[in-house]
């Protein structure tokens, strides 16, 4: 896999990514399907998203897509549930259609049927061409908290209380209002897609990135399963490199002192 450390808006590069993968898989089969995540970090990539669609840059009506999660006990109108998040935020702006849109249902009375049914739903679809995603503060990806297994896959799981103190930001501050459960699509579901792009930004994500980049490959942080993967990409700003010591850092400092109007550095790890 390989770590890019970026000084330009992330949010932007990775929507310019997904631009060019979408018209280059769409060239050879039609359409693309896209794995989205929801949280802060990507906020900016759906604005430069729906901005590039109204410019006609990219073509969402031969776009599928597959969201990585959704809180227990949330309707698709509560402001907080990431059905509601995606309307706001992508869906709705670029005209993608419920029939185009998947995200776990997490208010049905059989949450374990409900995961198997959306397993089958990405596997009729052929699998995902490029999984896109967010880091939790802890290294989760999606709500596969520490320990989950990597070929875990979509089901209902309990939220740890630092990742439930984490997102209490988004309910008031409240932790007693954060769902303590979810439905997330697991770890190996992620891995099966044909390219990961995973996000980072903030000194607060610098300890996952640092344990992807330099620590060894552990179910203890479900982040450095990306390094498992054979086309995966970690697109971090420079406070989320910032705890990066050794080899890693050495790497980026030399492409630093020799091309310092760069934009990007990058390094395989
Ligand atoms: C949540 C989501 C994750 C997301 C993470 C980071 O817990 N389930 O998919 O990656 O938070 O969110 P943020 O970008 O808000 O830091």
């Amino acid at each position: 896999m390989r770590l890019l450390v970026s000084r330009q808006n992330i949010g932007r590069l990775a929507a310019a990514h997904i631009a060019t993968q979408a018209a280059l898989v769409q060239a050879q089969k039609n359409f693309f399907v896209l794995g989205l995540p929801t949280g802060e970090t990507v906020l900016e990539m759906y604005r430069f998203l729906c901005e590039s669609a109204r410019k006609k840059e990219i073509d969402f009506s031969h776009i599928i897509t597959f969201n990585m999660d959704e809180y227990v006990g949330l309707p698709p109108t509560d402001p907080q549930s990431y059905h509601y998040y995606m309307e706001q935020n992508l869906f709705k702006q670029v005209s993608l259609s419920p029939a185009q849109t998947h995200i776990p249902n997490a208010m049905a009375s059989d949450l374990e049927k409900s995961c198997a049914q959306y397993e089958q739903a990405i596997y009729m679809c052929g699998g995902i061409d490029l999984f896109v995603g967010g880091v939790g503060r802890n290294g989760h990806l999606a709500f596969n908290e520490p320990g989950s297994s990597f070929s875990s896959r979509t089901r209902p799981v309990e939220l740890t209380p630092s990742t439930r103190q984490s997102n209490a930001r988004f309910f008031e501050g409240d932790i007693q209002r954060v769902p303590t459960q979810a439905l997330s699509v697991g770890i190996g579901t992620v891995l099966d897609a044909r390219e990961l792009l995973f996000l980072a930004n903030g000194a607060h994500k610098a300890e996952a990135v640092a344990r992807l980049s330099q620590g060894k490959i552990t179910p203890q942080w479900p982040i450095t399963a990306l390094k498992t993967h054979p086309r995966a990409t970690l697109l971090v700003d420079e406070a989320a490199a910032s705890l990066l010591t050794g080899p890693v850092q050495q790497t980026l400092l030399a492409q630093q002192a020799k091309f310092p109007e760069a934009n990007t550095w990058t390094v395989n790890l």
